[in-house]
């Protein structure tokens, strides 16, 4: 059968992700989180103290951007891929806070996106794809036969978010986690190099007041007509 590239752009913790990973299983496809990948290139930087809160030493970052490397491994218990930097599992530290409030700075540096958007093409270039991220319809694969757009109001985004962080067990504070989330869209749309945009072919999806199973379906039957 025919298999297409499925892209999945939006804001900061609109479900993508959750929305991806279903898709992946129910049609067998791989999914690829690029947002995982930008994450992990910045907890590179955050270690190798090439970004912090305040500062941000872009030559060096881009002069250390060969010696990075970021592959996933399909877990079986967890039914996912894991993110590994230089072969080490890095899925839980890249999820932290402190990654969150550096992904976006690093994520503007053209450098680093010509590295991961090239590595994304290649992860994609056979089709029965899912990915999703912020310039997946826009820039990494403008051809994609199914383009979706998420949005969600900053309070559900946040919301969403608090509760996964807590979860795990990380000590944050709710209005941490909702200037994060609107900084972030702020960055991510207003970058030079390939900023936040919704492809003029994607459909949009506002999940403020959807569940995910009614939108998970939706999607489907998209799918379906492409297939
Ligand atoms: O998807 P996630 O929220 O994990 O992405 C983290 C950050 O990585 C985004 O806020 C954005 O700065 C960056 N990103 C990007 N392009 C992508 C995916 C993520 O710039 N395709």
């Amino acid at each position: 059968t025919n298999k297409i590239t499925i892209a999945i752009d939006g804001f900061s913790s609109t479900g993508k992700s959750t929305i991806a990973k279903l898709l992946a299983k129910k049609y067998n496809y791989v999914y690829v989180d690029t947002g995982a990948m930008y994450r992990a290139v910045s907890l590179y930087a955050k270690v190798n103290k090439f970004v912090g809160n305040d500062f941000l030493n872009k030559e060096e970052l881009v002069n250390s951007l060969r010696n990075v490397s970021i592959k996933f491994k399909f877990n079986e218990v967890l039914g996912f891929a894991e993110v590994y930097l230089n072969n080490e599992n890095v899925e839980k530290e890249i999820r932290t806070l402190e990654v969150s409030q550096l992904v976006s700075k690093v994520a503007a540096i053209s450098e680093v996106r010509k590295k991961l958007v090239a590595e994304q093409q290649q992860m994609g270039k056979n089709g029965g794809v899912v990915m999703d991220g912020r310039d997946i319809g826009t820039v990494v694969f403008p051809d994609a036969e199914l383009k979706l757009f998420m949005t969600a109001s900053a309070d559900k985004r946040a919301t969403r978010r608090y509760k996964e962080l807590i979860d795990r067990g990380d000590k944050v504070n709710y209005k941490d986690i909702l200037f994060n989330v609107q900084e972030r869209d702020r960055i991510d749309s207003t970058r030079e190099d390939s900023p936040l945009l919704k492809a003029d072919d994607a459909i949009e999806f506002d999940n403020s007041d959807m569940g995910i199973n009614e939108q998970f379906e939706r999607i489907c039957s998209l799918v379906d007509k492409k297939l």
